[in-house]
This record gives C-alpha cells, structure tokens and sequence, in this order.
C-alpha cells in the first residue's frame, strides 16, 4: 500500500512556512486533521475537516477507518518530536506514511538562545508533571521545556528556588516564529512574570546557589534527600543494587516492598522514557514514595498501595524486578519470576535470618548469584573517627533465562 496518509508540521508562520511538498501533500488531501489553531490557518475550500477530539486518542480509530484515502494531519513543527505523529507511528506502518516536519519548537528555541541542541537538556512538561523537569536541575545545566500553558514558567521558577537554583535565569519563549512572538527574561527568585501566553517553550540555565548539592543522574544519590521512616535502602547497597538491576531506556521496575521508594526512583532518573511502579503495603509509606518522587523529579512513579503478590495483579509487565521487603511472602517470588520475561533481572536484598532462608532456597531453585554487602561508615567518635557497621545485606540476583 502506498502512502495515504500525510504528517505535516506547521508554525506559527502558517501556511507561507511550508515546503511545497508539504503544500503539494495538502493540497492533494480529502480530509484535513488537525488542532483548531491549525484548521484556523487553511482557509476553508469544502474539504472534509476533524478537528482533534479530547483525549486524542479517540481519533485515531477514525483516522484508521478512512486508511487509503488521501488524509492530511496538520501538526505544531516536528510531527515526530513530542508530536502527534510519534502517536501515529505506534499505530500506522512507516509506509503508509509521509511526515514532513517544520522546525520544532526545541529548534526555535535553539536559535533564539544560540544554544547547541545536542548539548542540552530538552525535557517536556506539556500534559505531564512539571516535576519532571527538576531531574534536569544541576549547576550549569541548560535546559529547553516544552510547556503545558502560561503558568508554567512561573512553577519552574518556584521549584529551581524550592531545589536550590534561586538565581537561575529564565527565558520564556512566547509564540516563536508569529508576527506576535516574544520574550520574557528573568531571574527566579525575582521572577515577575505570573502569566505568560499559552504557547510557550522555556529555557532555563541553572544556577545552584552557595551550599546547593548537585543531584546526579547515576544511581546512589545521598540518604539524606529521601523522606523515609527507617526503611530506606542505603546509599552503597541501593547503587550496588541498581548496578544489577541494570536499567535499560524505557523500561519497567517493579520496586516490590518500596519502602521511600528510593529504588524505583533512581530508576526513574537513570533515563526520562523509564518506568517504575512501587508496590508498598504501608499507606504512610506510600504518601512517602509520592513525596520523594515529586522532590526528586520521578514523579511519574506508579505506587500501589497494598500487599504483594496479590497487588502485583494487572501491572504492566516488568524487565526488572527488585524485592526489598516481603521475599518470604506466600507466592511472591512465583508471581515474580513469572511476571519476569526472558533476560529480566530479579534482585532481593535481605536483613533478617528469615529473609536469608528464603533466598537460600529460591538461590537453589533458581540459580543466580549471592552476595553479602557490609558497609561501615566513618564517624566521629569524640576526637577520633570509628567505623559504624550497617546491618550487613544478603543480595542475590538472577537474570531469567
Ligand atoms: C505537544 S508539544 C509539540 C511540539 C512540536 N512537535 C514541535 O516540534 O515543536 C507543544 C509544545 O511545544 C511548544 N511550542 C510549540 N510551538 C511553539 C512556538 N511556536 N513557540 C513557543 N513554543 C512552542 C510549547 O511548549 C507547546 O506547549
């Protein structure tokens, strides 16, 4: 089947900024789709319209139903960076397709700033918690957001002081690429502007104030930024424990007993397309995982309240699996490794005797490696520094075959 359906990208410059291929394409389409800013900008001729329904999604049957004829999708800049075309894809083959994109906003904005794309943060916060952005927050970071609307900037500028990075500066992007385009400049511990337009991208180039501790990526960030009640996997064991649950780009952990949720969010920071889910029986606990994964810009963790293996029902299915709390649970290590896909890591850590004799048998059932992790960390001991003993961890890991 030859190509049906176009993908077209447009700015703000409207129907003088196309290509003439794109031009030809819409010229040659029965029916246009497209946000009403865009259908606004085609001057009506008797052709078939959609505008895009909410939620989106329910369009796409539609879009489906009228395969081979020729259709038209109009989108904002590039159809395939954070656009709608991304969606399509998923759904439509390559072939049936032509996408041609315009620049994108992250494109503009580079130019506005004359910053170098590959050598920045571009983060999205349009329809997603704006927390997501405070994963890009370090000492120099430049960062490029897709916004929801124009409250946006303001949050930001409220979180960078809340995290540290008050005197960070601020660029808001209004409407790039219209006869009405303009900036707005600030500093966010000052920042004036409480509403900016709707249509906007936001560029921040962080700054930590004195005294501000930079939060990597890599997993093993410091005890202290978790709220927790005890129930915390330590720094050393949960980077060793991390190391072995070996995060891939866009995969799914199950953070099973999640405790403050540390593990699944370093997770979730190791790459922004990861997904977590924490399963944690203790409802004080969970407002806990939630509170962390805001602070710490996971805020996409899913936490379910309540006890596995039964909770683990109806999840989406997981590459890694790490139990922290509960392995000697009736049926949980079955419906784990069951759940597990081939090439899926499993990780238990264990404290108590009764842990340990679990992991003994499930090691002889299902192979994999043990191991025992006794940190001590130097303190103070009047003038002196002694070495204060963790409680030594029993860990043991398998990959499913
Ligand atoms: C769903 S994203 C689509 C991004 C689009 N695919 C692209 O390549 O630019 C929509 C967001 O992009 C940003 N954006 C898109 N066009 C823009 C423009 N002309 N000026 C400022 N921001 C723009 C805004 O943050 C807006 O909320």
């Amino acid at each position: 089947m030859t190509a049906w359906l176009s993908v077209i990208g447009i700015g703000e410059d409207g129907l003088e900024g196309l290509s003439s291929v794109a031009r030809t394409l819409l010229a040659e389409a029965e029916l246009l789709i497209g946000g009403e800013r865009h259908l606004g900008m085609i001057p009506e001729d008797g052709r078939d319209r959609l505008c895009w329904p909410k939620p989106l999604k329910t369009a796409i049957p539609e879009i489906l139903q009228r395969s081979g004829r020729r259709v038209a999708v109009l989108a904002t800049g590039d159809p395939m960076c954070y656009g709608v075309g991304a969606r399509l894809a998923r759904v439509i083959p390559a072939e049936e397709m032509t996408i041609v994109p315009a620049l994108s906003a992250f494109n503009l904005a580079c130019a506005r700033m004359a910053w170098s794309l590959p050598d920045i943060e571009t983060v999205t916060i349009h329809g997603r918690p704006r927390e997501m952005i405070v994963a890009s927050f370090y000492p120099g970071a430049r960062i490029l957001a897709l916004t929801t609307g124009g409250s946006t900037p303001a949050a930001v500028a409220r979180m960078l002081c809340e995290h540290g990075y008050g005197d960070s500066r601020l660029t808001v992007l209004e409407r790039m690429g219209s006869p009405t385009e303009r900036r707005l400049d600030g500093v966010a511990r000052t920042w004036p502007h409480e509403r900016a337009a709707d249509l906007n991208t936001l560029a921040v180039e962080c700054i930590a104030d004195p005294g501000t501790v930079a939060r990597a990526r890599l997993p093993g960030l410091p005890d202290e930024v978790f709220a927790h009640d005890g129930q915390l996997t330590k720094r050393e064991v949960r980077a060793a424990t991390l190391a072995l649950l070996a995060p891939l780009p866009a995969q799914c952990l199950w953070d099973v007993g999640a405790g403050c949720g540390s593990v699944g969010i370093e997770w979730l920071r190791s790459h922004p397309n990861n997904r977590a889910v924490a399963i944690e029986r203790s409802a004080a606990r969970c407002g806990l995982i939630a509170r962390n994964a805001a602070t710490l810009g996971a805020p996409l963790l899913q936490v379910v309240e309540g006890q596995a293996p039964d909770a683990l029902a109806g999840l989406a299915p997981p590459d890694a699996i790490f139990i922290g709390g509960g392995i000697a649970s009736e049926g949980l290590v079955e419906a784990c490794w069951q759940a597990l896909p081939s090439g899926g890591r499993l990780v238990a850590n264990v404290v108590t005797v009764e842990g340990e004799s679990a992991v003994f048998h499930w090691h002889a059932r299902l192979g994999g490696q043990l191991g025992r992790i006794a940190v001590s960390r130097g303190e103070a001991v009047g003038p002196f520094t002694g070495w204060r003993p963790l409680m030594p961890v029993t860990q043991w890991s398998v990959v499913k075959p």
